[in-house]
């Protein structure tokens, strides 16, 4: 549990401000020369790797700003504003890896549509479609409670906790193993420290929503059922163009059960037990 601290949004502003790192300044020349000497396989994974964090964080980034409108305080909007910029630098981190490791410069937008191409449909259908539409229902009614919670609970809970957490685990993990790009481990690790924060607002907001108003569980448990079908294949591999994740060293099976075990522990946390949900 020592990734998740229960904070609220004053205290995780505070933080934020503290926190201020810029993704021009880390260094890549290692990075570049591994690249060029790295062998196919291991491309591809990284490639593949940083095609899904490409697309996520480009999603994350604009699929958001309907939370911010939807604040209940202005402690709450202070920090949401925050997790705005957070999220668009880590789109730009990936781009500049991109321009500057990869050696293809190109709009941000080019990037995420060849990014595209190496994840699997399940992905696409979770940041696509659902992280989409709970954004669009957001927008049109951003006071109705249910829309928060269903959002909060697509983006907090389950991309940057149950899929975002579990994907830096076993990619750093292969790359650090590896002695591979440091520069990319480096910010990468930046995004994960932001990633804690921007959670442990989820968490803070699910579970004190739940406390006053019991009913939102119901729709804590809805959206975990419609969702996490489509997490645990996002889980189970990449796209028909990408590579086999079973290289990282561990079994699919080890993947989902992190992811599962994360999940279960904040849903603990929420007041909303994951043996409620089935
Ligand atoms: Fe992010
Ligand atoms: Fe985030």
């Amino acid at each position: 549990m020592t990734e998740i601290q229960l904070n609220d949004p004053q205290t995780l502003y505070r933080r934020w401000e503290d926190s201020q790192w810029n993704p021009f300044e880390i260094e890549l020349s290692r990075d570049r020369e591994q690249w060029e000497a790295m062998d196919a396989a291991d491309r591809a994974l990284v490639y593949w790797a940083l095609s899904s964090l490409m697309v996520a964080e480009e999603r994350i980034t604009t699929k958001f700003s309907g939370l911010v409108g939807a604040h209940g305080s202005e402690e709450e909007a202070t920090f949401l504003s925050t997790q705005q910029v957070d999220e668009a630098r880590h789109m730009q981190f990936y781009a500049r890896f991109r321009d500057e490791v990869i050696a293809e410069p190109e709009l941000i937008g080019a990037h995420v549509a060849k990014a595209r191409r190496q994840v699997s449909p399940a992905f696409r259908h979770i940041f696509d479609e659902v992280l989409v539409d709970a954004h669009e229902k957001l927008v049109a009614a951003p006071e109705d409670l249910a829309a928060k919670v269903r959002f909060v609970t697509i983006y907090h809970l389950i991309l940057e906790s149950t899929l975002g957490l579990t994907t830096f685990r076993f990619i750093t993990g292969y790359l650090d193993g590896h002695g591979l790009l440091p520069g990319f481990v480096d910010g990468y690790s930046k995004i994960h420290h932001d990633e804690t924060r921007h959670i442990g607002y989820g968490v803070w907001f699910l579970r004190e929503t739940v406390r006053e108003h019991l009913e939102q569980a119901d729709t804590i448990r809805q959206t975990l059922r419609d969702l996490l079908p489509s997490v645990a294949d996002a889980l189970g591999g990449s796209g028909e163009d990408g590579p086999d994740i079973e290289r990282l060293g561990v079994s699919t099976d080890a993947v989902r059960q992190f992811a599962l075990d994360g999940l279960t522990r904040r849903l603990d946390i929420i007041g909303v037990p994951l043996t409620s949900v089935y």
